[in-house]
């Protein structure tokens, strides 16, 4: 979820306008996967480079990250929402992930959608944790310890705001994911826009390496 900030300053307003109006892009997108029986979604909302930004712009964030994970709390019960969070989650605050546990519970017999939120991720991370708790294991097997652990790897990553890169967010999991790129600012991103991006995907011919018979 990518151009925020961009979004607002478009329109003379302080960057948090920009990610207030990108929580409407993630209710909209949510209800579109809900409609359209896709079972998983996965939202980069935070990653581990993003606590680099100027305090004042974090600590925003966190709070409406808490705020907005509060107040959807019945529309996941009412549209079958299995919420998670992914990262480094050590780096939240005590509140946060109180809330985060908590919905993660009351949530867990969400079976329409899995929502997941990666909060102070990033891949390199992903991989480096899952690697010392393999080798600690004694085991071979890196997957099982990445914090996807269960979730199918992505089929489709959207990636907003004319930004071509990964980021370093589903390294090891985008092995074989579809990209599309669209110039689309977050906040303006809603369910036209991620019907258009599945539209561009269902034409993709995915070969997974292989050759097509
Ligand atoms: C995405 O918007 C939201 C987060 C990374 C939290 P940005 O804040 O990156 O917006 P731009 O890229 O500055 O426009
Ligand atoms: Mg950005």
């Amino acid at each position: 979820m990518d151009g925020n900030g961009r979004w607002a300053k478009e329109r003379g307003k302080e960057r948090i306008y920009g990610h207030f109006e990108g929580v409407e892009s993630v209710r909209a997108v949510t209800e579109a996967c809900v409609e359209l029986g896709i079972p998983y979604l996965s939202l980069f909302a935070f990653s581990e480079e993003n606590w680099q930004r100027p305090q004042e712009e974090v600590e925003a964030l966190m709070g409406l990250m808490l705020k907005s994970m509060h107040n959807e709390y019945p529309t996941f019960l009412k549209n079958g929402v299995r919420f998670r969070v992914l990262g480094n989650l050590e780096r939240l605050s005590g509140t946060l992930r109180e809330e985060i546990a908590y919905l993660e519970k009351a949530t867990a017999g969400g079976d329409k959608l899995t929502m997941i939120l990666f909060m102070s991720y990033s891949g390199k991370w992903d991989i480096q944790q899952a690697a010392c708790k393999m080798a600690a294991a004694g085991e071979s097997d890196l997957e099982p310890f990445l914090v996807t652990a269960g979730i199918p790897d992505p089929d489709l990553i959207i990636r907003t705001s004319g930004e071509k890169r990964i980021s370093n967010y589903l390294l090891w999991q985008a092995a074989y994911s579809e990209f599309v790129f669209t110039d689309t600012l977050w906040p303006d991103f809603r369910k036209e826009s991620f019907r258009a991006a599945l539209e561009e995907y269902s034409s993709r011919d995915r070969r997974f390496g292989k050759v097509n018979k």
